[in-house]
């Protein structure tokens, strides 16, 4: 019953919320934590069993997939042009049939099914978009409906509610072409005619590759805020990393046409299994456990350096021309005698005249080797009571300091992911456009 398939609960009413709604943490790591979405069963939606698909009798596109998708999972499939990711696609609503290997949908062989009624309970998005220029949004969005006999109010009642779902004015835009819309709009579109008949699978081909970044950023936010309330069992394709890691609840690796690995975001970053996954996901991505990171990575290197003999005052001279607080104080053979900082300069220089040697100030004696672990700094800092100790190299020369206030950038850069932050606020500044 048509009347019965758009009163389905989760759907009827829902509103996409505003762009801000929702909105990703800029923090990555957390970002992926909190969109691994609670399952509600964990069960199977789309299993594939050893699948190949050989063209042409020799062109292997795909190599004996095995994977498990489970029910209300968004999984990205995710390669290089021509791994098979497509191919894997539209073998699970059979535009494509395998070559050998089994695919089960709700853990029923597919095959088993008519490949038509298959086709029109899986929403299909391409990057294209797809929509039938010559057909209002309205009608559009309702073609499958109309193949499945809907009366026409049915069909105008679910066009409108889907319309109003992202946000749009149904009033405004239910009987607009295609052409009378932004890209953004018509992908948008593109969405909801997938969901149309309330489908448990939604498959996405590149679904935001043609758009411009910013867009893009929307339309994967809003489908992330669609898919916490719809929850269906998503494959999505794409080859830009950054997007499966916004996206994925599970990231499926291909290259030429076998799957690599098959894991969480977290994971995959944590842990790439070979040289080609950790390529392609890109080294400033990587999550470095703090183990894995040097103080000379961190530290910063621009302090100025004088030997004890110095006076005073030019001492806080050299401070002041390289714009820092600190001076290192290094012997006749430029080796580490302790750092000095400006406040306790300053002070002796009015008790003592500037004239006095740096050598005959108290320093801060500690350092650390530039090729430690930062996990030692961080000791030091913290035995010493020290808000800095100086980096030397392997011949006890000065390199840079190490500060408690590095503690944050390293935990941004190092530790956890180079985050989306600046696309964030780029995206928040054009808030309300669409
Ligand atoms: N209909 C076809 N006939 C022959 N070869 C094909 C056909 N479709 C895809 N291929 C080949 O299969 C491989 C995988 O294609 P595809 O799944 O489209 O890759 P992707 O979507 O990852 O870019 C490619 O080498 C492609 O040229
Ligand atoms: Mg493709």
């Amino acid at each position: 019953m048509p009347g019965e398939a758009v009163s389905v609960s989760g759907v009827r009413g829902v509103r996409f919320q505003s762009l801000n709604a929702g909105r990703l943490p800029p923090n990555a790591i957390q970002k992926y934590r909190f969109f691994q979405k609670e399952r509600e069963r964990d069960t199977s939606m789309i299993r594939f069993d050893e699948v190949s698909k050989v063209f042409g009798g020799e062109h292997v596109a795909v190599d004996r997939l095995t994977a498990t998708v489970e029910d209300g999972q968004l999984a990205v499939i995710i390669g290089p042009s021509g791994c098979g990711k497509t191919t894997t696609l539209q073998m699970v609503n059979r535009l494509i049939e395998p070559t050998s290997g089994r695919i089960y949908v709700n853990e029923r062989d597919h095959s088993s099914f008519d490949a038509v009624k298959l086709r029109r309970t899986m929403g299909y998005v391409i990057q294209e978009i797809g929509l039938f220029p010559h057909m209002t949004v309205g009608q559009n969005i309702t073609i499958v409906p109309d193949l499945e006999g809907w009366s026409q109010s049915d069909k105008t009642e679910r066009a409108r509610e889907l319309i109003d779902m992202v946000g749009m004015d149904p009033g405004v835009y239910l009987d607009r072409y295609p052409r009378e819309l932004s890209g953004g709009q018509q992908q948008r579109i593109g969405v909801l005619r997938a969901l149309a008949v309330d489908p448990d699978i939604l498959l996405m081909d590149e679904p935001f590759g043609a758009l411009d970044p910013l867009t893009r950023d929307q339309l994967q936010d809003e489908l992330t805020d669609l898919q916490e309330r719809v929850k269906k069992t998503i494959l999505f394709v794409t080859h830009d990393m950054d997007e499966a890691l916004k996206m994925g609840d599970m990231i499926l690796m291909m290259q030429e046409g076998k799957l690599l690995q098959f894991e969480t975001p977290e994971e995959i970053l944590r842990n790439p299994n070979n040289e080609f996954i950790a390529e392609f996901i890109g080294a400033e991505r990587m999550i470095l456990s703090p183990l894995d990171v040097q103080v000379k990575e961190v530290m910063f290197a621009t302090v100025p350096e004088v030997r004890e003999a110095t006076t005073l005052g030019e001492a806080v001279r050299a401070m002041r021309e390289a714009d820092t607080d600190y001076v290192f104080v290094v012997d006749g053979r430029g080796k580490f005698v302790g750092l000095a900082d400006a406040p306790t300069l300053g002070e002796l220089m009015d008790e003592q005249g500037k004239e006095l040697e740096v050598g005959e100030a108290p320093l801060n004696p500690t350092c650390i080797e530039q090729r430690d672990n930062i996990m030692e700094a961080v000791h030091l800092l913290v035995e010493r009571e020290s808000d800095v100790i100086g980096v030397v190299d392997k011949g006890r020369r000065p390199t840079g300091t190490f500060t408690r206030g590095s503690l944050p950038r390293i935990l941004a850069d190092k530790v956890w992911p180079r985050d989306a932050a600046a696309t964030h606020s780029a995206a928040e500044e054009a808030g309300g456009s669409q």
